[in-house]
């Protein structure tokens, strides 16, 4: 890879060279970060170049990603996400330029294809047959989409509560898969047991240190979109943190390389029933965090609830290099993004989807981003992954799930237009 130069520690600055999937440190076990050689990407790629492509899909970056010559990159167009300047949503808060990125449009709906379509290309070239991981679901739907689509095998470790969409789309796409009777850190631990023992493909994203470069595409694009502008902000939710994590390292590559010229703060938004980063940031002091402490997976958004965080050094890196702002919200405060999202911008975020717009709901309700700031919320991953969740939210709204049959909005009646008629005018519609 003649972009790559290495991959670094980022605890100790031990270097290995690029390409040889070592994951972690050998010398302190911490993670690698890969790192680019800027002036040779510089001497590559420019804003006419890149507007001139036609390829609309993660793959428009190939400078920027760590991808081996030749390799068979996956057929899913993974990426490329659309930017909606969501106006209504800004009116609500006060913000004059608020967009949303709905990567709950990728193939397997969500954020995750990003980084599955770097390790399938990898374990591909690698020789590899077979892919696996643990996740709290959609890192595990994404690499058995992308597995399945490349002609791979995968195997795929899940905790038990995962919920049925996301295993549904696991078996659609012929994966093997093991729900562990566990929490997600059980889970975490068997699956890296078994890969070490049967030698797959790993893509355990918090060890994995290409799998962040393709989450980070989430920042390309959104740049690109823009007009080559870094937002003022950008609210992203948490769990594990590479996401977050991913996400800063694309602002940083871009402003490296000349394409931007300034970077955003980053908002990290957890639930507060699991919020490990946001406090080891909160209790830090003298600009250092607190060492991260494990947390009870205690909120109804799966995908973040996450209470040992794999990649959370990484995460704090993030938000401390952005001078970010740490947001927790609480279950309801998530219902009610999805809702918001859903109601006046038309998108469908699962939980942890939203869980950013949630932070941002509350960061500007509490004066936290001035009116006329760039504001970018990702919405992460597809409401229909979990229905029962978002059937809670809709049904939330007035509380009349019982007496009107789960949703507020939802009318149960009989094929008669008279009954109708006075059901709209008792409810002031038409
Ligand atoms: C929809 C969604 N949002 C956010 C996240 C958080 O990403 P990370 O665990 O990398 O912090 C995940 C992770 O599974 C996710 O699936
Ligand atoms: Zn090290």
């Amino acid at each position: 890879m003649r972009n790559v130069k290495a991959a670094v520690c980022i605890k100790c600055g031990a270097e290995y060279a690029a390409g040889n999937d070592t994951y972690t440190c050998k010398k302190c076990g911490g993670v690698l970060e890969i790192v680019y050689d800027y002036d040779y990407i510089k001497s590559q790629l420019n804003r006419e170049k890149l507007a001139a492509r036609k390829d609309f899909s993660i793959w428009r970056y190939l400078e920027l990603l760590p991808i081996e010559e030749g390799s068979r990159l996956g057929p899913l167009r993974v990426g490329w996400s659309p930017l909606y300047k969501t106006e209504k949503l800004g009116e609500m808060l006060g913000l004059k330029n608020l967009y949303v990125k709905d990567d709950g449009i990728n193939p397997t709906s969500s954020l995750k294809d990003r980084a599955s379509a770097i390790a399938v290309a990898r374990a591909f070239h690698a020789g590899k047959d077979t892919v696996a991981c643990s996740s709290t679901g959609n890192a595990a739907s994404s690499l058995a989409g992308g597995a399945a689509a490349m002609g791979l095998k995968s195997v795929i470790f899940v905790p038990e509560r995962a919920p049925q969409g996301k295993v549904t789309q696991l078996l659609i796409f012929g994966a093997t898969v093991i729900s562990v009777k566990g929490n997600y850190e059980e889970t975490f631990r068997l699956s890296a047991a078994a890969i070490e023992k049967y030698g797959w493909y790993n893509r355990n994203a918090a060890i994995n240190p290409y799998l962040s470069e393709g989450k980070k595409t989430v920042s390309l694009e959104i740049a690109e979109q823009l007009g080559f502008k870094a937002p003022d902000y950008v609210a992203i939710s948490v769990g594990d943190g590479c996401t977050i994590a991913g996400v800063w390292k694309g602002f940083k590559d871009l402003y490296a390389v000349g394409l931007i010229d300034k970077l955003p703060r980053l908002i990290s938004v957890q639930a507060g029933g699991c919020c490990p980063v946001n406090r080891a940031i909160e209790r830090g002091a003298n600009g250092r965090p607190a060492p991260i402490e494990w947390m009870d997976e205690n909120t109804l958004a799966d995908s973040i609830a996450v209470g040992a965080p794999r990649n959370g050094d990484k995460a704090l890196a993030a938000i401390q290099e952005s001078n970010g702002i740490t947001i927790n919200v609480s279950d309801e405060e998530i219902l009610a993004a999805m809702r918001l999202l859903g109601r006046s911008a038309g998108v469908f975020g699962e939980p942890a989807g939203v869980t950013g717009t949630a932070g941002l709901v509350k960061a500007a309700g509490q004066g936290l981003i001035p009116a006329d700031a760039l504001v970018v919320s990702v919405v992460t991953g597809n409401g229909l992954k979990d229905v029962v969740s978002a059937q809670k939210a809709a049904s939330a709204a007035s509380g009349t799930m019982a007496a009107n049959g789960g949703a507020s909005n939802l009318l149960r009646i009989a094929p008669d237009m008279a009954l109708l008629t006075e059901e709209f005018s008792r409810r002031g519609i038409g």
